[in-house]
């Protein structure tokens, strides 16, 4: 594997690659990796003849208030676990690479799908990944790109944008990855101590009852995200953001009774942690 930290340096490997013909996979990551994007780097090796990933904190998602510099960073951990899955390039850019300068052209997905859900409270963050992840786009010119199911609502903004700006691949969007105890894997849950890490097992747990509940029937909206609420507040270290449903794929506004595919989705603190988790509900 090779590990690349300029945009030149990737564009010569990539029209290489095309130019032998080579089918590209992209798995888009802030690096601190885990089983999540493991599984993500698997599929892209599994689907494609040449694999990048990359590794890139991307300052402009984080608003001001936000994790941006504890974020945390594993570089060398990241190459070990992106080789064994079978990357090809690890590209790791600086901030100066990936935004030379200061005027700068933003893409930018409008409508309820940014607004609802994580764009309440992060205004600007669909902005910022919708901007990286159509550099890396056209940097790496790849066939398929890979998105976990955790960050349901990106992948959601992702596919509207592949379709609005007709980039030529497919958005693949693979399963969540969970603990055994049932947390999704993710970078911020390091930031947890015992017992906020604990805790957090009721996001999962109260997703699954209300999963359970629709598969014996139930399809009132309403009732199936105050069942989650419930459950989330019985765990006094809980501090909900949200727990919404919407209609799949757009976000719309959910049917106050259920007949076509939603997400039921939960964004809830424990301590100053902020952990997002959610569940589709596929009729
Ligand atoms: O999901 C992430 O890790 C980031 O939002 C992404 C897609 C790599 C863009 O920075």
């Amino acid at each position: 594997m090779k590990l690349v930290k300029t945009v030149a340096e990737l564009q010569a490997i990539v029209k290489e690659t095309k130019k032998a013909g080579k089918s590209i996979g992209l798995v888009p990551t802030m690096g601190a990796l885990h089983e999540g994007h493991a599984s993500l780097i698997k599929a892209a090796h599994a689907e494609n003849d040449f694999t990048i990933v990359s590794d890139f904190v991307n300052p402009t998602q984080f608003g001001p208030t936000e994790d941006l510099d504890a974020y945390p960073r594993t570089l060398e951990h990241d190459c070990e676990l992106a080789e064994k899955m079978g990357a090809d390039v690890l590209f790791v850019p600086s901030p100066k690479e990936m935004y030379p300068s200061r005027d700068m052209t933003w893409v930018e997905v409008t409508g309820d799908i940014t607004k609802v859900l994580c764009g309440r409270t992060r205004p600007i963050h669909f902005r910022g990944v919708a901007t990286v992840v159509s550099k890396l786009f056209n940097l790496t010119q790849p066939d398929k790109a890979y998105f976990g199911q955790k960050d349901a609502q990106q992948a959601q903004v992702l596919k509207r944008m592949v379709k609005d700006l007709f980039f030529p691949l497919e958005i693949r969007v693979m399963p969540i990855i969970r603990e055994t105890d049932g947390l999704a894997k993710s970078s911020r849950n390091v930031y947890l101590n015992a017992t906020e890490r604990k805790a957090a097992v009721i996001l999962s747990k109260a997703l699954t009852k209300a999963k359970a509940a629709f598969a014996a029937g139930e399809r009132d909206s309403a009732k199936l995200t105050a069942m989650v609420a419930e459950m989330i507040r019985t765990e006094p270290l809980s501090d909900i953001d949200y727990v919404e449903i919407y209609q799949l794929p757009e976000l719309a506004p959910a049917e106050a009774t259920i007949t076509t595919d939603h997400l039921l989705a939960v964004a809830v603190k424990f301590g100053t942690t902020r952990l997002i988790d959610n569940v589709v509900l596929e009729v």
